[in-house]
């Protein structure tokens, strides 16, 4: 029985796991508080996630019926993310591990990402029995990345964002429209109605050898384009044109790079996580592409695509069965911590080593 804090950015959530089976995950976020300075200020998340932690423990602990007493180990996201808000959840970790003289282990937040499309159902369980090696795209927010997963315990950072992630070129562009934060939900929405051949903006980085992204110039030419029509934001056609056509670009990017790299790399099988992978056109995107090219598609369910606690504590649990240390009690945060420094026992496998395009 694992219970997992996630404070990693602007969601406070608290998760009790128990067997690969999810039993309770209550995430608490932040989102009203941050939507009037158009984007997450750390020092308001940290002061939230600190109001926040304790109720959200305590329900998450209610739902599944569970007892201090029946905690086997504690887990708390580690990094990255921004440092005020992860030292909440990993030193209320730490103390709670402590008191309860129970294992603590501290989890990468996108190691977290990349086993949540493992989880389905409701409540989620864990269909690690059908793990296979594939090609995970984490998109939200914070992060763009495409991750060679060649088995739960190893996996290789083939390339990220070079400047914004798609999530936060989602919301910029909201922004220049005149929507609230975050944007991506109400570009979805709009772009539902609109035609995505209406204008055509770039592709930034599609035809590159390598699995880096950058979605910055979109959002500068989707500013120029505005520029030159002031009356567009008025306009409800014009702007759910606009929407679709910027949605198609920045789908069109994850998809086809994420699907060139599985093709280069020769697994079966694509996964995806992250805030953006709720997006209606980038879910049907990816479900098209890899049917046409006979690959196993597992998409992380809508609930469990942003931030969550869940995936921490089936992450931390596995850990622990596969015999991963604790993480002593004087550790401290890593809010830059990179992804590849993990667990490194299976590193011969080939997918990790494979082709061009690698870093
Ligand atoms: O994973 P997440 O909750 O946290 C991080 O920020 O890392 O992702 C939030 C991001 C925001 O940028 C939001 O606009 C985007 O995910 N997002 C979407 C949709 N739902 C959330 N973007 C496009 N379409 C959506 N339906
Ligand atoms: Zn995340």
């Amino acid at each position: 029985m694992v219970l997992a804090f996630e404070t990693s950015c602007d969601e406070t959530s608290a998760a009790l796991a128990h067997e690969g089976r999810v039993l309770a995950n209550v995430v608490s976020s932040q989102v009203a508080i941050h939507a009037e300075y158009g984007g997450v200020v750390p020092e308001l998340a940290a002061r939230e996630h600190l109001r926040n932690l304790l109720p959200v423990a305590r329900e998450a602990l209610r739902q599944a019926g569970v007892g201090p007493g029946q905690i086997e180990a504690v887990a708390a996201t580690r990094g990255p993310g921004l440092p005020g808000a992860l030292l909440v959840g990993f030193r209320a970790a730490q103390a709670l591990a402590f008191v309860l003289r129970r294992p603590f282990l501290g989890i990468h937040h996108h190691e977290a990402h990349l086993f949540s499309p493992w989880l389905q159902g409701e409540p989620p369980a864990a269909g690690f029995s059908q793990f296979e090696p594939n090609v995970s795209l984490v998109a939200s927010g914070g992060h763009t990345m495409l991750v060679a997963v060649a088995s739960e315990s190893s996996h290789r950072l083939l390339g990220s964002t070079l400047d914004d992630a798609a999530g936060e070129c989602f919301d910029k562009v909201g922004k220049l429209l005149g929507l609230a934060y975050p944007a991506g939900p109400e570009i979805d929405r709009l772009a539902e109605a609109g035609n995505p051949a209406a204008h055509s903006f770039p592709r930034p980085m599609l035809n590159e050898a390598n699995d880096d992204f950058s979605f910055s110039g979109l959002k500068t030419a989707v500013r120029y384009f505005l520029r030159d029509r002031p009356g567009l934001r008025e306009d409800p056609r014009g702007l759910r044109d606009l929407a679709a056509s910027v949605q198609a670009a920045i789908v069109e990017v994850l998809v086809g790079k994420t699907l060139r790299a599985a093709r280069r790399l020769g697994v079966g099988c694509v996964t995806a996580s992250g805030g953006v992978v709720c997006n209606r056109a980038l879910r049907q995107g990816l479900a098209a592409a890899c049917s046409a090219r006979g690959l196993r598609l597992r998409l992380a369910q809508r609930g469990l695509c942003t931030d969550n606690a869940a995936m921490i504590g089936v992450t931390a649990e596995r850990k622990l069965a596969r015999g991963v240390e604790a993480t002593p009690p004087d550790a401290e945060i890593l809010p830059s911590w990179p992804l590849d420094c993990l667990e490194r026992e299976t590193l011969t496998l080939g997918l990790l080593g494979a082709g061009p395009g690698t870093r």
